[in-house]
């Protein structure tokens, strides 16, 4: 069976989208109001009278001197799901404050479908996993986590949220390394996976400045997965985001590598947050393979 059209919207508290347009987003992180660029609104902003309100706005017309301004005192809010902290940074030259909200539909995927392991402790690999939003709702969730990582401050970062989320005993393996590289050592020392999670940029670089280029490079990516996972495996969750790519090309991809596995299906969709009163913005498009 197959589903290939879902739309998962967000639903986390800490987080609003407030509006968008002019290619711009208006949110709030906590109790912080962010004007951030967003290339996919195309349309003009239904509440114009909201965008005055905004604590900060980053700017990146001019990518070389892309910079937040402040309009009161800077303030970088730590935001809180469930019993899990996330540390917000404003940094100059990104306009990411460490945590993706649109995420947030995987993260209770995640935590549900530790319910179908017949393991006490599953074992879940991370790659490409940024400041450990997803390592820690898995952590929490009773998984036993790998978390993968090309950049060292990311990782740092992600092991602040980890103290911060009082989950320093909880069995999780940090590693600055390269994802695909990483992948490949693992066949080769025939370590095995119940559930691996990816969410690939589609240009990036490994510490030892590895090149990363998603196009190119997934399919080898997708079949050394395909070669750690184990017998009977809880899932595999695939997001893409700014790539010319569908819902269905998610789906196909993961059934070319994962759909001989028994129990397989695969669902698909895209990522997207809801604006009270505004237009819904999409934002990513995800795949997921499921062995049950
Ligand atoms: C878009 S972020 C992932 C966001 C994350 N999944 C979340 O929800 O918070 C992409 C991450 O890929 C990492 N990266 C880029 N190239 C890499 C590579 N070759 N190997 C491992 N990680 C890499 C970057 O350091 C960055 O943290």
């Amino acid at each position: 069976m197959s589903d290939l059209n879902i739309i998962e919207f967000a639903d986390w508290s800490e987080y609003e989208l407030l509006d968008t347009g002019n290619k711009l987003k208006l949110e709030r992180f906590g109790d912080c109001v962010t004007i951030r660029s967003e290339p996919k609104a195309w349309w003009k902003p239904k509440r114009p009278e909201l965008w005055g309100k905004a604590d900060c706005r980053y700017f990146d017309d001019d990518k070389k001197n892309s910079a937040w301004k402040f309009y009161g005192k800077p303030h970088a809010p730590v935001m809180s799901y469930g019993n899990i902290k996330f540390h917000t940074k404003f940094m100059n030259g990104s306009k990411h404050l460490g945590v993706f909200p649109e995420q947030e539909p995987h993260w209770r995927y995640i935590a549900r479908s530790k319910s179908y392991a017949t393991l006490a402790k599953p074992k879940l690999l991370n790659l490409f996993a940024y400041t450990g939003a997803a390592t820690l709702v898995a952590a929490n969730a009773g998984f036993a986590v790998t978390h993968v990582d090309a950049s060292k401050p990311s990782v740092d970062w992600a092991r602040q949220n980890q103290h911060s989320s009082a989950l320093d005993g909880a069995p999780i393996r940090w590693l600055v390394d390269d994802a695909l590289k990483f992948v490949q050592r693992q066949v080769r020392r025939g370590e095995r996976y119940d559930a691996i999670i990816m969410d690939p940029p589609a240009f990036g670089r490994g510490p030892k400045n590895e090149l990363w280029k998603l196009e190119k490079m997934l399919p080898e990516l997708l079949q050394s997965c395909s070669q750690i996972l184990a017998e009977r495996p809880i899932f595999v969750l695939l997001t893409l985001y700014n790539i010319e790519a569908s819902p269905i090309m998610a789906a196909n991809i993961l059934e070319e590598y994962f759909g001989k596995i028994p129990g397989f299906r695969v669902q698909a969709g895209e990522l997207a947050l809801s604006a009270k009163n505004g237009y819904p913005l999409p934002l990513s498009i995800w795949g997921r393979a499921e062995f049950r």
